[in-house]
């Protein structure tokens, strides 16, 4: 993958498929507190970064916006890659570029409190005890609802317990306006494997079928997304 300016299309890698070009958002955000510290999650952005790879592998052109990850970004020359650390950096990028989309698939772990006030330097330890005042970092997806191209298919992300996995999953389906989501329980997060559910708006329900390695998933789910039926679903 590289970092090269945004929207610049290749013509050898265009779709055969009813996706023209897709957004993928990945990784943790982190949100700062002082100078050096910051709010983050344990998001590894793996699978966001594999998603990316197997949607360029189904021949769509891919632009990855990816947040601070520890691991190495892989070398993909079909994939073009535009960095944020926080919330709001993400929201910006997503104002820029979300309305050039058929397809957007926001695997990022996107933060929902930030520090209200970003400390000068750093927060000295003189006191017994620090409060922190956070406030709501507003749901990226549902307020850029509007941006959104006409007719794109739009996939979020639900991490939850595995007990209210369905629930939680329509319910944030119908909140954010979304074409489907992936509800996967929390074990998830930074590890190998995932037990995803693509729960789509017209109800239809997708699985590979248990635990598979995050590459497996992500191949599956691209082959999902741009498959035929799934343009149906909005
Ligand atoms: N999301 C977003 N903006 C946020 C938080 C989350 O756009 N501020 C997106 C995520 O990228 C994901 C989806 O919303 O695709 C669901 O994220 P999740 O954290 O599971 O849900 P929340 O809406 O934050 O609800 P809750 O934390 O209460 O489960």
């Amino acid at each position: 993958m590289h970092d090269i300016p945004p929207q610049a299309s290749n013509p050898c890698s265009r779709s055969l498929y009813s996706v023209r070009s897709a957004l993928v958002t990945a990784g943790p955000t982190e949100e700062p507190i002082d100078a050096v510290r910051f709010l983050g999650n344990r998001s590894s952005g793996r699978l966001g970064l594999a998603i990316a790879e197997a949607l360029a592998d189904r021949g769509v052109p891919v632009t990855l916006l990816l947040g601070p990850i520890r691991v190495p970004v892989p070398a993909d020359p079909r994939v073009t890659v535009l960095r944020f650390r926080t919330a709001a950096e993400l929201e910006a990028l997503l104002r820029r570029h979300l309305p050039q989309f058929d397809l957007v698939v926001m695997a990022a772990a996107v933060a929902d409190y930030r520090p209200k006030k970003l400390a000068a330097g750093k927060l000295r330890r003189d006191a017994e005890s620090l409060t922190i005042e956070l406030e709501g970092v507003p749901d990226l997806l549902a307020t850029t609802r509007e941006l959104r191209k006409p007719g794109a298919r739009v996939i979020g992300f639900a991490l939850e317990p595995r007990e209210r996995l369905e629930s939680s999953a329509r319910e944030k389906l119908e909140r954010k306006d979304l074409t489907g989501i992936v509800a996967n329980p929390l074990e998830t997060m930074d590890a190998d494997g995932i037990d995803g559910t693509l729960f789509l708006r017209d109800g239809r329900v997708r699985t590979p079928g248990g635990v598979i390695p995050k590459p497996d998933f992500a191949r599956w789910l691209a082959a999902e997304l741009t498959s035929e039926y799934s343009a149906t679903a909005h």
